[in-house]
């Protein structure tokens, strides 16, 4: 019997259209919207296997080609982090 599977683009895209959250650590089950609520989750990112710190470095969900945070929201956490607070 033939399976066919959809590629992790195909998934991303069916989960970003129905407005589900993304791993971005799977090893951690660190999601982007819960890094949207506590950037502090992104400290326990990557220490496991680390294949998603290179999408990290790029501002990427793992997978996808989709941002994790949109430039007003970098700018944001960037103005919070300036005031010693978290975003
Ligand atoms: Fe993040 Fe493995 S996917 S440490």
């Amino acid at each position: 019997m033939l399976t066919l599977m959809p590629n992790i683009d195909t998934i991303a895209k069916v989960l970003r259209l129905n407005n589900c959250c993304m791993y971005i650590c799977i090893c951690n089950q660190i999601t982007d919207s819960m890094l949207k609520e506590d950037a502090r989750y992104i400290t326990k990112c990557g220490t496991q296997c680390g294949k998603c710190i290179p999408y990290i470095q790029q501002n990427l969900i793992p997978g996808t080609e989709d941002a994790i945070y949109s430039e007003e929201e970098l700018l944001l956490a960037y103005r919070n982090a300036q005031l010693g607070g978290m975003g």
